[in-house]
């Protein structure tokens, strides 16, 4: 049965006091026990990124629920996509980024030559919290000369405002 999109957001699962007390974690693999939820949820991002209309050469993901529909939603696009890896994953030559997890930093890391300069990139990933993995994110596109059209996510926890780390235009499809 084909689904909506308001179907597909109401899939997404709710835990409390995970992964630690206080926090509630939103889960989005529910989503991908039903395969045209994931179609109507990578249509859904395909048509908000053809709407921007803007050349878009690559679609980055990062590591590790972006690998999930990223990949789909470059597919369909017909253009490439690239992996942003936590450090020390990515072979060959590598652009690096410290950033600010809950507890302490972090490396991501793209491979050098995964875009050109001058390409367009649209970076999804499942959800935006401090903003911080996508701030990076967007730093390694910089360092690689690449420009960010559009950063897209399924979840956005508006009040924690990471929006304000990014420079690029923010779509998420559930705010809360
Ligand atoms: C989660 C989530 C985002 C990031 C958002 O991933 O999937 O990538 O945190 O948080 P932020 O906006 O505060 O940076 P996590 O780093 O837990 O890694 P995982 O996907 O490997 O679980
Ligand atoms: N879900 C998935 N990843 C997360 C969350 C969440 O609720 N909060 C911070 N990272």
């Amino acid at each position: 049965m084909p689904y909506t999109i308001e179907q597909v957001k109401a899939l997404v699962r709710e835990y409390p006091d995970f992964p630690s007390k206080g926090i509630l974690f939103r889960d989005i693999f529910p989503i991908f026990r039903e395969p045209e939820a994931v179609e109507c949820l990578v249509e859904h991002f395909v048509d908000r990124i053809k709407a921007l209309g803007q050349r878009v050469d690559v679609v980055v993901g990062l590591d590790a629920r972006g690998f999930l529909f990223g990949p789909l939603i470059a597919i369909k696009l017909g253009v490439a996509f690239a992996p942003v890896r936590k450090r020390g994953k990515l072979p060959g030559e590598v652009v690096s980024v410290t950033y600010l997890k809950e507890y302490g930093p972090d490396v991501f890391e793209m491979q050098a030559d995964a875009l050109e300069a001058g390409h367009n990139v649209v970076i999804i990933d499942d959800l935006l919290a401090t903003g911080g993995s996508c701030k990076a994110a967007e730093e390694l596109v910089c360092q690689l000369k690449g420009h960010v059209v559009l950063n897209a996510f399924v979840i956005s926890l508006v009040g924690l405002e990471g929006d304000k780390q990014l420079k690029a235009p923010v779509y998420a499809l559930i705010e809360c």
